[in-house]
Formats: structure tokens, C-alpha cells, sequence
């Protein structure tokens, strides 16, 4: 199926930034959370180029955009957990996710940072259309920005460790409060950020 504007447009439904799981395969087959920037008609992602996904790009420019609402696949992703739940299948030798909406896509570095690249993305084709519409959950949200708190810890400065130390205290006790599935997760990632001389408490 190739990709009209109005599909697009409900994936992407306004600008700014989404969350996805970006399938890259240049050097080896990965999946990784990557936010997705929509700036009118243009998509672009940040890539920090210590990343495999940054490498793979390089390597070759296809990708695959997966769009899923569920944050367990987010974190498992993020901490490279494989599990046969997490339905990865492989299309022209890209890995995707069988329950997420997945988009085949170039993805051209466009401009070079300091610390990342900008990758500007040209839908192809939706080679999957699995996703299930799901309740919206507020916890979820915070989980998923949590997770992206926990992958910065090494990068922030000592003013925004303090800032955001307020910050993942609030989203830690209100994901526990709220999603009680997800209280074990939770446990490792607090002792996490806390081996990085944070005091946060579940
Ligand atoms: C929700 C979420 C969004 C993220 N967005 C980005 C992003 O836009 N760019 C990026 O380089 N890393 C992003 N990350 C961090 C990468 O997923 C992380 O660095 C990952 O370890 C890269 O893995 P790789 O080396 O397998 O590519 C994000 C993480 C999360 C949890």
C-alpha cells in the first residue's frame, strides 16, 4: 500500500514530536525507540551517532517506522529484552513489528550536530498494518518519557540532574500508582538512576 497524505496525517496527527521504533538493518538487524519529528510536510529524527541505529542508517538508508502505543515494547526495545511477544518479523531484510502500524521509509542524514545527525525521512510504503486501538492510559506517557530521562542520565548537567530529579520522582510515583504492571520494571530502573547518585524512591 503506498502512502497517502490523509493516512499520514492520522499517524501523525499534528507537529511536533512522536515516539516510534525505528527498524534499521545496514550492519545488523536492530529496533530502537526514536522520536519523530513533523515539521509541516517534513519528518526528521535526531540520531546520536553512538547508536547501531545511527551506523545502520549510514550503511543503508532504509528504515522502517513502526508505530505502536504499547510502552512494555518501548522498554523492552530499549534494554534489547528479545521476546517472541514482541512479534519482530523481517521485511526486505528490515526488522518490523507485527502489531504496529509499520512504514517503509528512506532516511537521508541531512545536516550534522555536534553529538547527532539529522535524518530527514521519504515514506514509501506501509508494509504492515497491525496496530490495535488501544485505551489511552496517562501512565503511559510518563513511562515512556521516563524511559527517555533514564537514556540522558549520562549527559545531563548537574542543573538539570536537579531539575529532572524532581521530575522522575513525580512520573516513578505516579506510574506505580497507576499501572501497578509495570511496579517490577519500575524497581530496576529506580535502582538504575539511583546507581547514577540520584535518591529516587518507588
Ligand atoms: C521514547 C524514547 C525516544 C528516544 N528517542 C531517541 C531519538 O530521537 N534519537 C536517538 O538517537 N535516541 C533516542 N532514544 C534513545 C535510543 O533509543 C537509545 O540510545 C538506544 O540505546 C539506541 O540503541 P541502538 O544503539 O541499538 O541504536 C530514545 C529512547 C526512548 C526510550
Amino acid at each position: 500500500m503506498s502512502v497517502g497524505e490523509d493516512y499520514i496525517n492520522k499517524v501523525f496527527p499534528h507537529n511536533g514530536v512522536f515516539e516510534i521504533i525505528l527498524g534499521t538493518s545496514g550492519i545488523s538487524e536492530n529496533l530502537s525507540p526514536i522520536g519523530i519529528i513533523r515539521d509541516g510536510d517534513n519528518y526528521f529524527s535526531k540520531i546520536f551517532r553512538n547508536t547501531l541505529t545511527y551506523y545502520n542508517l549510514k550503511a543503508r538508508n532504509s528504515c522502517i517506522i513502526n508505530v505502536t502505543r504499547d510502552p512494555m515494547i518501548f522498554y523492552k526495545l530499549l534494554f534489547n529484552e528479545k521476546s517472541p511477544d514482541l512479534g519482530e518479523r523481517v521485511y526486505d531484510g528490515i526488522p518490523y513489528l507485527e502489531n504496529s502500524i509499520s512504514i517503509l521509509s528512506n532516511c537521508e542524514e541531512v545536516e550534522v550536530k555536534e553529538e547527532f545527525s539529522i535524518f530527514k525521512y521519504r515514506f514509501v510504503k506501509i508494509v504492515n498494518e497491525g496496530a490495535i486501538y488501544e485505551a489511552f492510559s496517562r501512565s503511559d506517557s510518563l513511562f515512556i518519557d521516563l524511559l527517555v530521562h533514564v537514556t540522558r542520565l549520562d549527559i545531563y548537567s548537574k542543573e538539570e540532574l536537579e531539575t529532572y530529579s524532581t521530575v522522575i520522582q513525580y512520573e516513578v510515583k505516579t506510574i506505580a500508582r497507576l499501572s501497578p504492571n509495570l511496579l517490577e520494571i519500575l524497581k530496576d530502573l529506580v535502582a538504575l538512576i539511583n546507581a547514577k547518585g540520584l535518591k529516587i524512591s518507588l
